[in-house]
């Protein structure tokens, strides 16, 4: 198969390649070496990802003269903590890691969050390669320079932009994925479709046992590459579209409480009222709605709400949004699918209307 071409992100001096396809891990080393002038790479991994691909990953910078300090991580989102980053850091140092060093971060997002984040504090900031492993971090967190770890008061509320230098997703490594987490990715791959490219909803339907990924996977890189662009900061707007489903997710994830649903699990709840949002205040068709509906379906994702979730929680959590600008709810909405817009005219009664949709199973 042809091999697929890098997507650039144009941001000026902070610029960076996207390499997409099966099988492409083994060019780790050399490609950091294009990138990086350094002789010491931090690889930092998480221990499920690390049994899987931390080898190969390490002969490959080794292979490309590169001495690896190999930091492996417990996994799991607990582990996305200021306490960790500087762990990290304070390993670094140890290993006689400095400025001219970089980092590498091998897995989900929660590593590349929290090694991104450690790399870009580390000596005041330091090149950060990222090799995403899930579907998520391939297609959302690697892209883009949003680091972060959470507080105790909640999820990513300390970070930093660090675009990473380069980002290399081999797509072969999605099949070793537990099949939850493969169908959680699809959750963002299915808002990304909703906000952008509608067609793609069909594309991820006939994605037949995991075949025709890299392509799937490269133009979701494409489309988030291009949102970036437009608003690398999230000042203009434009990012902000990426938030679609994620106001009544995010609150839904957290007052279901930690552990219980999965990040994409949640967002398809989101999605579900977004859409449901999107009727009834920005004229969107309903057969529109049911297309990305049957596209979360064909994932198994969840529609309806766990009865014990109460709207009071979820409401609770929706306070805490960051996306609540000034005690306005800041709300994306798509009028038509392939296009998003943020209103701020939704009120407290609508997320309670979106709810009750929620608990009603689709169709009904
Ligand atoms: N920075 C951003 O813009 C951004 C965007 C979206 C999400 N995020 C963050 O990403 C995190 C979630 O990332 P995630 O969903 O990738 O979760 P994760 O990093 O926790 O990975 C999920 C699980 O899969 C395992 N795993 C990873 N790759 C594997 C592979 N190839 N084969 C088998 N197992 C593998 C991991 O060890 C982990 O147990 C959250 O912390 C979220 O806040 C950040
Ligand atoms: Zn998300």
């Amino acid at each position: 198969m042809a091999r697929l071409p890098p997507v650039t992100i144009r941001l000026g001096d902070r610029s960076c390649q996207v390499i997409v396809g099966d099988g492409r891990l083994d060019e780790l080393g050399a490609r950091t070496r294009e990138v990086a002038s350094t002789r010491r790479a931090a690889l930092v991994t998480d221990s499920n990802v690390d049994q899987l691909y931390g080898d190969a990953a390490q002969a490959s910078l080794a292979g490309a003269g590169l001495v690896v300090e190999r930091v492996v991580l417990e996994p799991g989102e607990a582990r996305k903590s200021m306490a960790e980053a500087e762990a990290i850091c304070r390993r670094m140092v140890r290993a006689g890691l400095d400025r001219s060093s970089c980092v590498v971060a091998l897995g989900g997002g929660v590593v590349g969050d929290l090694a991104g984040f450690a790399a870009a504090i580390f000596q005041r900031g330091v090149p950060v390669v990222q090799v995403p492993t899930t579907v998520v971090a391939q297609v959302d967190s690697s892209i883009g320079g949003k680091t972060a770890v959470n507080l105790p008061e909640g999820k990513n509320l300390a970070g930093a932009f660090h675009q990473p230098a380069l980002v290399l997703a081999d797509t072969a490594t999605l099949a070793t994925l537990p099949e939850r987490e493969w169908a959680e990715g699809f959750a963002e791959i299915i808002k990304h479709a909703a906000i952008r490219d509608p067609e793609m909803l069909e594309v991820v339907t006939d994605l037949d046992a995991r075949t025709g990924l890299a392509g799937l996977i490269h133009r979701n890189v494409a489309l988030k590459a291009r949102v970036v662009e437009q608003d690398e900061r999230e000042t203009t707007g434009a990012r902000a579209h990426l938030n679609f489903g994620h106001t009544i997710g995010h609150a839904i994830e957290n007052a279901a409480g930690y552990g219980r649903m999965l990040h994409g699990e949640a967002i398809s709840l989101g999605l579900r009222a977004a859409l449901y949002l999107s009727e009834r205040h920005a004229g969107l068709a309903q057969e529109q709605s049911q297309r990305v509906l049957a596209a979360l379906r064909h994932f198994s994702l969840p529609l309806v709400l766990p009865d014990d979730l109460m709207d009071e929680a979820v409401l609770e959590s929706l306070g805490h949004d960051k996306k609540f600008v000034d005690g306005a709810i800041r709300f994306v909405l798509v009028p038509e699918l392939g296009r998003a817009l943020v209103s701020d005219r939704l009120t407290r009664a609508d997320m309670i209307d979106a709810l009750t949709h929620l608990r009603q199973a689709p169709g009904a």
